[in-house]
């Protein structure tokens, strides 16, 4: 026989030295959760391991995922109050807002990433304002940069609409232009599918819709060509990153939006990828850091360049121990 893969395969140090795909702390982002209220660190139910931190007690959580060596993290906020047109998602002194400004006293090093979306904030929790039935784009949009406006304004780094509205983008790149905030980056959920998958992140954030569900405005998950569809549209906009998200199941559409655009390609492997591993490792049924480093590497060979994941700080120890990378 003259081709033998295995020889390849030999020696530990051969196969790291053939490895193909490479994976280094720089490219993780930690979802953190934070809510109204004082000294409040609670488990997430459908999440065992996450916790919603009230923002004076956020600090203690920052401080593991910056020792970890995690150098990004993506808030999420849950406020006191829901109103019908989301309004403590752009209040000055809205959850996000003071929880950044208290972040980037304390752990300035870190880089902060906001969700921009209006679901968390509304009392019916859909992503937009609502004219009967409908989630009504136009309007939305102007909230949404309102909304991204006043989390750059407090300090975010990065901001990261979740919302799934027709011209998004295009309408917050516009309004912090004007604000000469034309250097922060738009993360853009572009590919971002009507998922199952997100289910524990709504108890999480007690953002599930009150009536019907998001398949007006989230994408069908029978569909591919229409996701690059939406890349091409946000890349127009002026989005700087594209996000493939769940990132389990649509490794299919990470290999081809990173194809499709020369933007950076993320993708997030969200609250239902983390709960299922989860729950079978618990059962013992699977190893778990076996079974979280699988499916991060799978992500980065489809072609992710950064991995938001639940299980950021894991990860870290596991390229620190070598284990994978
Ligand atoms: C807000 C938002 C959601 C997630 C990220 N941003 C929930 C949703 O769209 O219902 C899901 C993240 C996860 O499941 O981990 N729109």
């Amino acid at each position: 026989m003259i081709k033998r893969p295995r020889r390849l395969r030999s020696k530990e140090p051969l196969r790291r030295m053939v490895r193909e795909t490479r994976i280094d702390k720089a490219s993780l982002i930690y979802p953190l959760f934070v809510r109204e209220g004082e000294k409040i660190r609670e488990e997430i139910p459908s999440m065992p391991g996450q916790y919603r931190y009230s923002v004076d007690r956020l600090p203690e959580e920052l401080e593991q995922v910056a020792k970890a060596g995690v150098p990004s993290v993506m808030l999420f906020g849950i406020p006191g109050e829901k109103d019908e047109q989301g309004s403590q998602a752009y209040a000055q002194d809205g959850i996000i807002q003071r929880a950044l400004r208290e972040a980037k006293r304390q752990f300035p090093e870190l880089y902060y990433i906001t969700d921009v979306c209006l679901c968390e904030y509304t009392s019916h929790g859909h992503c937009g304002l609502l004219r009967g039935q409908e989630v009504d784009n136009d309007p939305t949009i102007r909230l949404l940069a309102k909304t991204a406006l006043s989390q750059v304004q407090a300090g975010a780094d990065m901001v990261a609409p979740s919302d799934m509205m027709d011209g998004r983008v295009a309408a917050i790149r516009a309004l912090l232009d004007e604000k000469g905030y034309e250097n922060t980056p738009i993360m853009s959920y572009a590919v971002k599918y009507a998922s199952g998958f997100y289910a524990p992140f709504r108890d999480a954030a007690e953002s599930a819709p009150s009536f019907g569900d998001r398949s007006s405005y989230q994408m069908d998950y029978h569909n591919s060509r229409e996701g690059i569809r939406e890349v091409l549209l946000d890349e127009e906009e002026g989005a700087d990153i594209i996000m493939v998200k769940p990132a389990l199941a649509y490794l299919d559409m990470i290999t081809r939006v990173r194809e499709a655009t020369k933007l950076p390609v993320a993708a997030y492997s969200v609250s239902g990828e983390y709960a299922m591993i989860k729950a079978a490792a618990q059962k013992g049924w699977i190893q778990e850091d076996k079974i979280v480093c699988e499916t991060a590497v799978a992500a980065f060979r489809a072609g992710a360049q950064s991995y938001l994941t639940y299980y950021a700080k894991e990860l870290a120890g596991y390229l620190d121990e070598g284990r994978i990378g």
